[in-house]
């Protein structure tokens, strides 16, 4: 893993801060010792302080007289006062990662100026290193800002860039997908029980199912039709699994819930442009 060489200040130390902060200590990319954090929760401060072996500091303004890059790692609603109350504190040297869903890197620009912003769409499996993050830089974020924003979203899963406009899509498939493959993962876990396997053992063999499953796709890099057809013998048990699903438009549905939450996003972040 690449050295970060930069002080990094969390505005915000809740389950995300938590997340990013032990996939780069963990990681080595950068010395607990380099990261600040700021939380009105002393208590939680403490705590990340003495487990993780970060500095604690009072208010998200002297944050900025430790660290280059700021984190934004509160929820969407308290991004705007937050920027207010930081806005006469910030020099040259900062530059900022945002991550609350739905705020485009234009409204962080629109209160601070001209500032480097990196804007992050990742998902819950952050919390066990499997996340999936889309980054896109905002108007004045040049290529070592998105790299160095890479580097910190790598420890904890994988990250792709895309265009700003297009982090909407993200947020509709990875953004909301565990959601997703957690009612499928139910939903299999109840078949297995319509079956006759105790709930404890469906549980078990439909987990490690999606995981191989998921594994097989990412390692051999082969397209899952592919995967799919290798599984499905003729007149097989698999076969007649997949005509019911395909009858049941499985695959419309999904497709349904992306459009639908891709929507959701744009018209969220529209209106904050
Ligand atoms: N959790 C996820 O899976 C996930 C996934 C993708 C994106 N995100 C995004 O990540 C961001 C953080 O989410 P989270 O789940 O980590 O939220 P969280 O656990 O609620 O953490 C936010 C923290 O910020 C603190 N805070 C509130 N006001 C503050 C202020 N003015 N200055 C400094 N800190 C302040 C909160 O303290 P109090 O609790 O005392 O208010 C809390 O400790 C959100 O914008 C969310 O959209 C989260």
């Amino acid at each position: 893993m690449p050295q970060l060489g930069h002080s990094i200040g969390f505005i915000g130390a809740g389950v995300m801060a938590e997340a990013l902060i032990s996939g780069m200590v963990q990681s080595e990319m950068v010395n607990a010792k380099d990261i600040y954090v700021s939380d009105p929760d002393t208590e939680r401060l403490l705590m990340l302080e003495e487990q993780k072996g970060i500095n604690k500091v009072t208010s998200n303004k002297e944050l900025l007289n430790f660290a280059d890059v700021l984190i934004l790692a509160v929820k969407p609603q308290v991004v705007g006062e937050v920027l207010t109350e930081i806005k006469p504190s910030i020099d040259k040297n900062h530059w900022f990662i945002t991550f609350a869903a739905g705020i485009p890197t234009s409204y962080i620009e629109n209160i601070l100026g001209e500032v480097p912003v990196v804007r992050v769409m990742t998902n819950t499996a952050c919390l066990v290193s499997e996340g999936a993050s889309a980054l896109a830089g905002g108007r004045y974020a040049l290529k070592e800002h998105k790299d160095a924003c890479e580097t910190i979203f790598s420890s904890v899963g994988n990250v792709v860039t895309v265009k700003e406009d297009l982090l909407n899509a993200v947020t509709g498939l990875s953004g909301s997908g565990p959601a997703y493959m957690y009612v499928i993962l139910e939903a299999l876990i109840d078949a297995g029980v319509r079956v006759g396997l105790p709930r404890k053992t469906a549980t078990e063999l439909t987990v490690q199912t999606m995981m191989g499953a998921a594994k097989m796709a990412q390692d051999t890099g082969e397209h899952p039709g592919r995967l799919k057809d290798m599984v499905t013998t003729p007149g097989g048990t698999t076969a007649a699994g997949m005509y019911q699903l395909e009858d049941g438009g499985l695959r419309v549905t999904l497709m349904n819930a992306v459009m639908a939450a891709a929507e959701q996003s744009k018209q969220m972040s529209e209106r904050l442009k």
